[in-house]
């Protein structure tokens, strides 16, 4: 197949995990006989220092024009000032919005190899399978009004926590899909009891689980949820939840796995791409890391499994996709260790090294 891939690589370790990306994405187009044409262009803090602005037109074309979009990280001390007029955080919430990639989904699967590199109890987190379906255009993100004020009180800002039945129901409907391919369980997260926009959610949410009586469906308060998570974090199978609850409760899931370098993301609209797969952009959920960034010791792993989603998820390519993600399991599996997966004394590999051993294990 002939596939259009955008890169985004971002700020600070973006572009180095992005790099291995690509690289495994050459592999399979070689092992696989495929031709992916990638475009790539800026965004992020990158763009802002080019452009002045953090998501430009040319970028946002180019992504339009693609089957998928493969980005790295955005974001910096350089570019956090929250006194500053532009930041790099607006371009990846314009490029979500503008692409209306509704639907953030992030695995959470703990890999054996791996179950004590979590801060948690290896009996805690060894069966956890799960998904987090985050609203990702709707909610305190995008809500009017927003910004700064001065009145009588002197300095206010006000964010808004909006959401219409609409945006509820198509995100419960791609959340209970998924259930129905896996352990055909959901968890709803809200704040029914302050919320009203969680009382509404809660309410649509019960609409479309009565179009899907064969998933077992749970609300939970998202305090709750939060410890949950750390105290039977197995039991969940696909935990759907809006905007900014997501954002928090997927950084906490993560801890799960160990590190933030395991873990991909797909974000996904209604557009379709020509093979029939959904158009998507694909990222790490960990951030530019600008600590390391430069350093050649980032974990490209988190990358590699989104291009693993991208090939099955955009391009319909599962059997690819299952290549990649074996192969990222026998690397781990043979004990090869980026930094920040190691533990004490245990040695360690570069971002290229354990791209190159991904490569590696794909040819076998
Ligand atoms: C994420 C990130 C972003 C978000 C930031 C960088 C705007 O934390 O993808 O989870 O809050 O959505
Ligand atoms: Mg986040």
């Amino acid at each position: 197949m002939h596939a259009k891939i955008t890169l985004l690589p971002g700020d600070g370790i973006g572009p180095e995990v992005v790099a291995e990306g690509v690289k495994v994405l050459r592999a399979i187009g070689t092992n696989f006989g495929h031709a992916f044409e990638f475009t790539e262009a800026p965004a992020g803090g990158i763009a802002i220092d080019q452009t002045g602005n953090p998501l430009p037109d040319e970028s946002l074309a180019a992504c339009h024009q693609a089957d998928a979009v493969l980005l790295g990280a955005v974001g910096g001390p350089k570019w956090s000032d929250p006194k500053a007029p532009v930041r790099p955080e607006q371009g990846l919430l314009k490029l979500r919005k503008e692409l209306g990639l509704f639907a953030n989904i992030r695995p959470v699967k703990i890999y054996p190899a791996l179950a004590n590199a979590s801060t948690l109890k290896r009996e805690v987190v060894e069966k956890v399978d799960l998904v987090i379906v985050r609203e990702l255009t709707g909610g305190l993100y995008f809500g009017q009004p927003q910004g700064r004020q001065n009145n009588a009180q002197g300095r206010a800002a006000v964010d808004t926590l909006y959401y219409t039945e609409a945006e509820i129901g198509r995100l419960m409907r791609v959340s209970f899909e998924l259930a129905r391919q896996r352990r055909k369980k959901i968890t709803s997260v809200d704040k029914a009891n302050v919320l009203a926009s969680s009382r509404l959610w809660r309410e649509v949410a019960h609409e479309v689980a009565a179009e899907f009586p064969d998933v077992e469906y749970e609300d939970i308060l998202v305090d709750a949820c939060s410890m949950y998570l750390i105290r039977r974090p197995a039991d969940f199978d696909v935990i759907a939840t809006e905007n900014m609850f997501g954002d928090i409760l997927s950084d906490e899931a993560s801890m799960l796995a160990g590190s933030m370098g395991m873990l991909p993301s797909a974000s996904l609209g209604e557009k379709k791409t020509s093979s029939g797969g959904a158009f998507g952009l694909y990222e790490p959920i960990h951030g530019s890391a600008p600590d390391i960034a430069g350093k050649g010791i980032a974990n490209p792993l988190a990358t590699i499994l989104s291009v693993a989603m991208l090939l099955r998820t955009s391009l319909n390519l599962s059997r690819e996709a299952d290549a990649v993600e074996a192969a990222v399991d026998a690397v781990l599996a043979a004990g090869h260790r980026s930094p920040d997966l190691a533990g004490p004394g245990q040695p360690t590999l570069g971002t290229q090294e354990m791209g190159d051993l991904v490569v590696e294990a794909l040819k076998r």
